[in-house]
Formats: structure tokens, C-alpha cells, sequence
């Protein structure tokens, strides 16, 4: 029940009637025994700076998550910002401290990680490939160089962007080799498409599925179908899959951690 001392929690996004963010966090919540309450908030970009004031002033605000269109946004709107983050360009929760300010940090890819280690498919010392280099893949190129992946191939349609990926992560973590290349499987333990092919029927491949061998670890975060025709591919050719849906309650509980941790 929703009382005067309930912790208020908040989605940031626009649009807001998709998010899934309020059922996945309010569960969190109640798993955890926490009196807290995560509610969705409806904020056009124009107000977003105006709103980030708001929460500042909003003494029983723990936090907030900040989906699309925001993410970007939010990095120079918060106080203080994690390294990580601000490398990856993007913030999709923040932390309210008791003194108001706002703490942004990046969860989207350490999720997706997460969500392979649950699995026993830990990718430190891997050799990865990952395909895309928009948004999504940078968090995911971020969150597998922070658990130390082997080696990491960033393969695009768009060179230009797998080439500046690749060297954004390779300064932040000058020990870990990464590189641009081709979106060829072959000689990589696992292979993540972080691309959009896959959501709608009749998509091409993100990389040629014959070339996957079996063993090698194929991941994806696609959620909408649950199973791609990729996956499906990757699943006859004997490889080990995981389904994008895998990263989404730890992603939640590594959000939830972030917002409710006092400092
Ligand atoms: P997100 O934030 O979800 O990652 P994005 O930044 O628009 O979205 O990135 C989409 C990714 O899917 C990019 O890697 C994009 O390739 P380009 O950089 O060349 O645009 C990739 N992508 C989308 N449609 C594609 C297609 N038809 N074929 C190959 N790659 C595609």
C-alpha cells in the first residue's frame, strides 16, 4: 500500500504508454520488501530540463529510470555522471541523493551481460563479435570490455561507426583489443546482434548464419519476437542462444540496486 513515508520512484520517457519499466521495477520492489513505488512520467524533451529541476526539489524521490527519447539528454542534466556513461554518451537511470543531487549511470548493456553470466556464459576472455553500432551495441561494447572480454569485433553496415565504436572503447579500455571488422562468425566464442534485423518478419540476417558452428555462444536483444528466425538458425546449427528477454530482469535489478543504494 501506498503510504505518506512510500518512496517514490519514476519512468522517465516519451511516449510512456509502452514502457514495461513500472511491472518489472514495482516487482523488484516487492521481491525486495521495499516500500516503494515506481510510477511512469509522462515528459516531452522541450520540459526535460524543467522536470530534472523538479526532481532536485522532490525530497521523497529515490530516483528515476530514462528511456527513449531522453538517454542522451539526461547526461548533461545530472549533477555527477559514471565515467562509463558519460563514455557511452548515454544515462538510463539516475539516483536522487538525499542532499537532491542526481546521480546518472548506464545499465542497458551491463543487463545484457548479466543476463549471459546467469547462464554460466561468462564473456570475460571470450572472443566476441558484435554486430551494430548504434545505441545499443556501445552499451553492450562498454559492458562486455568492463568484464573483460578477450577480444572484441565491432562489425556495422555504417564501417564509419563500427571504426568510431571501436576506438571510443579501446581508449577506455586500452588493455582490451577491439577492433572493426567483418560480421563474419567465424573464430568467435560469441556473436551479439545489436542491430534492429530481426524485428520485423522477412529481415535480413544481421551475419550469414551457415557460418556458425556449433558451440559458439549467440546472443541478441531483440524482445519483440522472443525467438528471431536468427535465433532460430543459430539454435539448429547447434549453437548455445540466448534471447534478448534474458537481459531484462537483471538489467531491472541492477537499476533497482543503483536507485535504492544510499550513500
Ligand atoms: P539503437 O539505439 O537501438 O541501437 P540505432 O542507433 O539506430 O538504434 O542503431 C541501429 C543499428 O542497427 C545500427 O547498427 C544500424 O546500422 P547503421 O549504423 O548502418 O545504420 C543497424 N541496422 C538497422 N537497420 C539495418 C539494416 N537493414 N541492415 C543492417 N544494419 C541495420
Amino acid at each position: 500500500m501506498i503510504t505518506g513515508s512510500t518512496r517514490l520512484f519514476g519512468i522517465v520517457a516519451d511516449p510512456i504508454a509502452q514502457v514495461r519499466t513500472p511491472e518489472v521495477l514495482n516487482a523488484y520492489f516487492d521481491k525486495q520488501g521495499l516500500d516503494a513505488v515506481l510510477v511512469p512520467l509522462h515528459i516531452g524533451a522541450a520540459q526535460l530540463a524543467v522536470a530534472f529541476d523538479v526532481f532536485r526539489a522532490l525530497k521523497n524521490l529515490g530516483g528515476f529510470i530514462v528511456t527513449v527519447p531522453h538517454k542522451t539528454a539526461a547526461v548533461d542534466l545530472c549533477d555527477e555522471v559514471s565515467a562509463a556513461a558519460r563514455e557511452i554518451g548515454a544515462v538510463n537511470t539516475v539516483r536522487r541523493e538525499p542532499d537532491g543531487r542526481l546521480v546518472g549511470d548506464m545499465f542497458d548493456g551491463r543487463g545484457f551481460v548479466a543476463g549471459l553470466k546467469a547462464e554460466g556464459l561468462d564473456p570475460a576472455g571470450r572472443r566476441a563479435l558484435l554486430v551494430g553500432a548504434g545505441g545499443a551495441a556501445a552499451a553492450i561494447a562498454f559492458a562486455l570490455a568492463e568484464v573483460g572480454v578477450g577480444r572484441l569485433t565491432i562489425a556495422n553496415r555504417t564501417r564509419a561507426r563500427a571504426e568510431e565504436l571501436a576506438s571510443r572503447v579501446s581508449r577506455f579500455y586500452p588493455a582490451i583489443q577491439v577492433e572493426a571488422g567483418d560480421a563474419d562468425p567465424t573464430s568467435h566464442d560469441l556473436i551479439v546482434n545489436s542491430t534492429s534485423l530481426g524485428m520485423k518478419t522477412g529481415d535480413a540476417m544481421p551475419f550469414d548464419t551457415e557460418l556458425l558452428q556449433p558451440e559458439q555462444i549467440v546472443a541478441e536483444i531483440i524482445m519483440k519476437p522472443e525467438m528471431t528466425a536468427m535465433l532460430r538458425q543459430a539454435t539448429l546449427r547447434g549453437c548455445v542462444v540466448q534471447a534478448g528477454r534474458h537481459m531484462l530482469d537483471h538489467q531491472a535489478r541492477l537499476m533497482g540496486e543503483f536507485m535504492t543504494r544510499v550513500s
